[in-house]
């Protein structure tokens, strides 16, 4: 069913290293709006493990997905891409009807992120499991551009940036797998405590090179091409906006990552209601402030449709966090104001352009 796709979609995985913050609201949300911008998209339930999603779309857990795929031989991704609530919109479910997938082999997950990558969509989002687990991370790398999801609390922060420090080590470990030297002065900095402060990415980069001449460019140039956005997820107070400052300090300090402020959401009771209700909060009630928020998150990624090299490449989001928090206040409807119809969410959402 899934043909060969003639421009290569914008793969981008919603990760964050923690459970219960929100990467499969989010990723439901997200993907509806984005098909409601008119871009095609495919949300993969890559949490193996802890397969969920099609609860947060309002879907019944009846169909092959991820884990049939990783498990049968001759299942192939697009046999298991479904067309799912409306036009433009698919949906590959995980592994929730299969046990005992959640290590799949290198050679098994190459082949799964090449078919994704092939997936004849604008936007393949991939709804990661919690943790740090391999298969957790090289889902994660699989795009340059990804979305961290973190709350606003201080142990998230640490979470989130130890999150991508282990992707950073991931990567890294990828690209010098076959040399010993390298291999040592990578473990000798991973076996720093975790947390901020431990390490600098130039340190790193240096002994990269001592250790083998050439490997300390390559080293830099594979994390200056890795651009994680930021979601702040269950904002409640404009205060709340200082934990993604501590992020992006950190993740620049220590890693040498720039992390875009793509977005806050808000804590909002509709995510709930949503999903007791088993349909997806955008739809459930598209002005509540969650679903503004996710439909400005949606218009600014959707900007990148068709430009996957590009949108990573992009360098120009100094003051990111700036827009970002002028942009939150207004996302808050008052109260008692009336559900949208069809034509006037695509208002709402094409509106968010100026
Ligand atoms: N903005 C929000 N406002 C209120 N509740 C939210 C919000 N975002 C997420 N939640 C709630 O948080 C809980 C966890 O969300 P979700 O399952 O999406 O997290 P997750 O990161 O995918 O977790 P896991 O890693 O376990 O899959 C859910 O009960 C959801 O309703
Ligand atoms: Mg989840």
């Amino acid at each position: 069913m899934a043909v060969k796709a003639i421009i290569e979609p914008v793969v981008l995985p919603v990760g964050g290293g923690k459970g219960g913050i929100g990467k499969s609201a989010l990723t439901a949300s997200l993907g509806l709006a984005l098909a409601r911008l008119e871009r095609s998209v495919t949300v993969v339930d890559a949490d193996l493990g802890g397969s969920d999603l099609h609860n947060f779309l309002g879907l019944d857990n009846d169909r092959p997905g991820l884990g049939e795929v990783l498990t049968a031989k001759d299942l192939s991704l697009a046999e298991v891409w479904q067309p799912a609530l409306e036009p433009r919109f698919f949906f590959v479910p995980g592994d929730a009807m299969v046990v005992a997938t959640a290590n799949p082999s290198f050679q098994k997950k190459r082949k799964l992120l090449r078919a994704i990558k092939n997936l004849a969509s604008d936007f393949v989002l991939l709804d990661l499991g919690a943790g740090t687990a391999i298969t957790v991370m090289d889902f994660y790398l699989t795009s340059p551009v990804s979305l961290v999801v973190m709350l606003p609390e201080r142990p998230a922060v640490l979470n989130a940036f130890n999150f991508l420090k282990n992707a950073l080590f991931r990567a890294l470990e990828r690209i010098f797998r076959d040399n010993l030297a390298t291999k040592k002065a990578l473990a000798s900095f991973q076996s720093r405590s975790r947390g901020p402060g431990a390490m600098k990415v130039a340190d790193l980069i240096a002994a990269m090179e001592a250790a083998l001449p050439g490997a300390g460019e390559r080293a830099a140039n594979a994390v200056q091409r890795w651009r994680p956005k930021l979601v702040l997820n269950r904002v409640r107070r404009v205060d709340d906006f200082a934990y993604a400052r501590q992020l992006e300090r950190w993740a620049s300090e220590d890693l040498g990552l720039m992390v875009e402020v793509l977005g806050f959401v808000p804590e909002d009771d509709v995510v709930a209601e949503a999903a007791a209700a088993g349909r997806v909060a955008l739809d459930l009630n598209p002005r509540a402030a969650f679903s503004r928020a996710v439909a400005l998150l949606a218009w600014k990624i959707s900007q990148w449709s068709g430009k996957a090299q590009a949108w990573a490449a992009h360098k120009g989001f100094a003051g990111s966090f700036e827009r970002a928090a002028t942009e939150f206040a207004p996302l808050f409807p008052p109260p008692g104001t009336p559900m949208p119809t069809r034509e006037e969410l695509l208002k709402l959402l094409r509106g968010q352009k100026a």
